[in-house]
């Protein structure tokens, strides 16, 4: 199997210190898109998530509750892991940082960075927002009535204590030179020139451990510290390949493919994490991509506001797949994007029930009913036929090379454009008009249609995968001959279709 065969991606890990919302479903449904279209195509594909469950605000978190943090860390994982279960995500695995596997990682990267000269004891003195679990610089924090804020708005408190670092500023020029070789690295544009002008504006040698609290992994050797969760984290996407054996099996995986993320935690995986892979003397992944903020119905989303989106609570009114849809359709990733109830209903009822719904509800009852269920061959071609065709046959490569930008909102409207192309195609052609005067221009006229809404849901089961596998079904397909190869192949005439039930439910506008 050739190395371009293997494709692996991954979320970022979710903090247990709180209960999933719409964020986290975010970026771990965009993994779940592209692991399955990147399977459709024929690649082995390992899709990674988890949970991150270490660090002073998971701690925190904990004795809030009055509980101990690892029974408060089973509890919250689980919710993370029935979320991924409930949104249909086809990850391959899931990582808990309080795992076996992932201390014996870390303590490895631990080592094999100090036996390379990366890493010396020194003392922390500055800025550090448990929120962000990060360190700030002087330059950084504004101060409001007596607190001193971070740029996230996080507060930061002032650290003094003995520390471990690691020689980040040594790396700025290798950093630099890097993204300059590689400029798809960090995506979008946008996000690369802010870390480029970050770098550039000089990098201090980072705090990689703490001494006032106890949960994380202790430091080989000096068991009054424990490692800086940003380390212990990040090093997750290697411990699920089997880190530090390189002789695992999944191993072949390495570097990923894309690393998925929002915007507000790109410093550390475009900074950081290839500084440490590359001071380990490890492959660098191929892409961060990082995804904006989604805001509810023009507001911050803010727990103190009360305005938190309940992923659960969003699918089980609307539907998994609608809600899928929607989240990808809407808002061009990479931008941040404004949840509105108004705009869901509106594309669920226009692009879903009437254009996709609605042509595959057209085109299957007329073959029901004029061809007795079965499907029809084609007969001679007529000019017209061009113009659906070639849009159909095009399709599945528009919708890759959008794919490879992790442009799903364009990915989506190719495909979209395939279905209003078929709806004025239909309303051209009039195949129930055709059943008095022309039978063999009918027949060719619902079976190029059913070529049209095969080839459409087979390119949309990543977005939609269950009501695309009814689609599938309703259209005769095959469970073997629904990946992309499969779509070169036509079905054989005269394949018995079952009788039609409509695929989408039109939403009757709230009030407001
Ligand atoms: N634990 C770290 C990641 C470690 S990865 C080695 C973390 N966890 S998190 O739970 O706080 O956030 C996870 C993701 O949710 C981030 O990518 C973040 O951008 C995303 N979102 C949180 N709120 C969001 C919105 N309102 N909108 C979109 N995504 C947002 O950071």
């Amino acid at each position: 199997m050739t190395s371009e065969r293997r494709y692996y991606l991954t979320t970022p890990i979710y903090y247990v210190n709180d209960k999933p919302h719409i964020g986290h479903a975010y970026t771990s449904l965009a993994a779940d898109v592209l692991a399955r279209w990147k399977r459709m195509s024929g690649y082995q594909v390992h899709f990674l998530t988890g949970t991150d469950e270490h660090g002073q605000k998971v701690e925190k978190a904990a004795e809030a509750r009055g509980m101990d943090p690892q029974a408060f860390t089973d509890q919250v994982s689980q919710a993370f892991r029935d979320l991924a279960a409930r949104m249909n995500y086809s990850n391959d695995d899931f990582i808990r940082t309080t795992e076996e596997r992932h201390k014996r990682a870390c303590t490895a990267l631990w080592k094999r960075l100090e036996e390379r000269g990366e890493i010396y004891l020194g003392h922390y003195e500055g800025w550090y927002a448990v929120r962000d679990e990060a360190f700030y610089g002087p330059d950084e924090i504004t101060e409001k009535d007596g607190q001193k804020f971070a740029p996230t708005g996080a507060p930061v408190e002032w650290v003094r204590e003995p520390s471990y670092f690691f020689r980040l500023a040594a790396w700025q020029d290798r950093l630099l030179a890097f993204y300059d070789e590689h400029p798809d690295f960090i995506m979008p544009q946008t996000r690369r020139n802010e870390v480029i002008s970050f770098v550039k504006s000089g990098l201090t040698d980072l705090s990689i451990s703490r001494t006032s609290f106890k949960w994380g992994v202790k430091v080989p050797g000096d068991e009054a510290h424990v490692m800086y969760v940003w380390l212990d984290a990040l090093t997750n996407y290697i411990t699920a390949l089997g880190y530090p054996d390189e002789n695992a099996d999944l191993w072949r995986f390495w570097p990923a493919d894309v690393h998925f993320v929002g915007k507000d935690i790109v410093r550390f995986h475009a900074i950081y994490w290839p500084a440490f892979l590359m001071a380990a003397g490890l492959p660098v992944p191929r892409r961060v991509f990082a995804h904006g903020w989604w805001t509810n119905e023009g507001q911050k989303i803010s727990k103190s506001v009360g305005n938190v989106i309940d992923p659960v609570a969003l699918v089980e009114q609307y539907g998994l797949d609608p809600v899928r849809f929607f989240l990808l359709r809407e808002v061009p990733f990479g931008n941040d994007g404004d949840f509105s109830r108004k705009s869901l209903i509106q594309r669920l009822n226009s692009e879903l029930a009437n254009d996709l719904g609605n042509l595959a509800q057209r085109t299957l009852s007329l073959i029901q009913r004029n061809c007795d269920g079965h499907l029809p061959a084609a007969g001679a071609s007529d000019p017209a036929d061009a113009e659906l065709l070639d849009a159909v046959s095009a399709l599945p490569e528009r919708v890759e090379e959008a794919l490879s930008r992790q442009a799903f909102h364009e990915a989506l409207e190719r495909i979209q454009s395939v279905s209003r192309l078929g709806n004025s195609w239909i309303d051209a052609q009039k195949p129930w008009s055709l059943k008095k005067t022309d039978l063999e221009r009918m027949a060719s006229v619902l079976r190029h249609l059913h070529t049209a809404l095969r080839a459409l849901a087979t390119v949309l089961q990543p977005f939609m995968p269950d009501t695309m596998t009814r689609m599938l079904d309703q259209l005769g397909v095959p469970a073997e001959a629904r990946d992309l190869a499969a779509l070169a192949t036509p079905l054989p005439d005269g394949t018995a279709l079952p009788p039609p039930s409509p695929l989408f439910q039109k939403i009757q506008d709230e009030p407001a």
